[in-house]
């Protein structure tokens, strides 16, 4: 059971890093229909500016709330979200709100939250508003991704994109569920669950990016392919020790080195983006969106090994 404290800052830290994430898979999916789905563009749309009003209610409610560890995590906003909205601003006219970025800049951590039960009804709230915005997103998203895989529609996603964004919603709804009914989400207690979830993550973003960068720059072709083969590797190592019912711990500090290292080669590729060094059908925000995702896996790495 969970004290009313961490209710709070564990609901908060939650919905700032995936709300982020879910606005801008609705970006993502709004800029990649045809003009045939006009409406599905227009529904991607409004789900982005209900997650952007969604995000800016928590990020009001939020500071002086939250942990450093998160904050410092760089999973809610990196120093290069900002302007990677705003290149993606200028390339699509689409109507990003910066501001969000700013505030979430300023978020301070501290302790503001003992035995407030108005402020622990208002994350309730939010909660339950949570709900029904990531059902909403898994089922336009399942929707979708029926629709490609059935050859009823094209869109400039890979089938395998739809279906990575739409397992990172159903793990955020699983957490929303669980704070809603007090259940701590201990991910201390799932090592090897969010190591098998975060593994392919990692490895399905070497692949993407390896897909969508141009032909002719083969050496980032080659390091993208090879952090895909390496992640696909420690998702073995770990299905085997599993099956051994071996300890994991030695690849838990392999998995961290490799992680350490695809958060630098994210890091050159956003920054390589935003100074237009890197040809690519990248979209600009893509790049930190997926650094943001590695802060994020590396901070639950972190705090599954105690050495670090
Ligand atoms: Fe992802």
């Amino acid at each position: 059971m969970l004290s009313s404290k961490e209710f709070i800052r564990l609901s908060l830290e939650l919905h700032l890093f995936f709300a982020r994430i879910m606005k801008e898979h609705s970006l993502f999916m709004q800029l990649s229909f045809t003009p045939r789905d006009k409406e599905y563009t227009d529904r991607a749309n409004k789900l982005r500016m209900e997650f952007d009003r969604f995000l800016n209610d928590v990020v009001n409610i939020s500071n002086k709330n939250i942990s450093s560890r998160v904050i410092e995590s760089g999973e809610i906003v990196t120093q290069y979200t900002k302007k990677a909205e705003e290149v993606t601003i200028f390339y699509t006219d689409v109507n990003i709100p910066t501001e969000i970025t700013e505030k979430e800049l300023k978020l301070t951590s501290g302790d503001n939250y003992r035995d407030n039960p108005k402020l622990e009804l208002e994350v309730s709230k939010l909660n339950e508003r949570a709900i029904n915005l990531i059902t909403a997103i898994i089922d336009f998203k399942t929707d979708v991704l029926g629709n490609v895989t059935s050859c009823k529609m094209f869109t400039l996603n890979y089938p395998l994109l739809i279906d990575h964004i739409l397992r990172e919603a159903r793990l955020y709804l699983s957490f929303v569920k669980r704070l809603q009914s007090r259940d701590n989400i201990d991910i201390e207690k799932d090592i090897i669950g969010q190591e098998l979830f975060w593994n392919r993550i990692m490895a399905e973003h070497s692949k993407f990016i390896r897909g969508l960068l141009d032909p002719t720059e083969e050496e980032l072709f080659e390091i993208a392919n090879a952090f895909g083969k390496e992640f696909d590797a420690l998702n073995k190592a770990v299905i085997e020790a599993v099956e051994r019912c071996m300890p994991i711990d030695e690849i838990t500090a392999e998995i961290i080195v490799a992680t350490k290292n695809i958060k630098e080669f994210n890091t050159q590729g956003t920054i390589g983006l935003l100074e237009c060094k890197i040809k690519s059908i990248i979209i600009p925000l893509l790049g930190d969106h997926v650094l943001r995702e590695t802060n994020h896996y590396l901070r639950i790495l972190k705090m599954f090994n105690k050495a670090e």
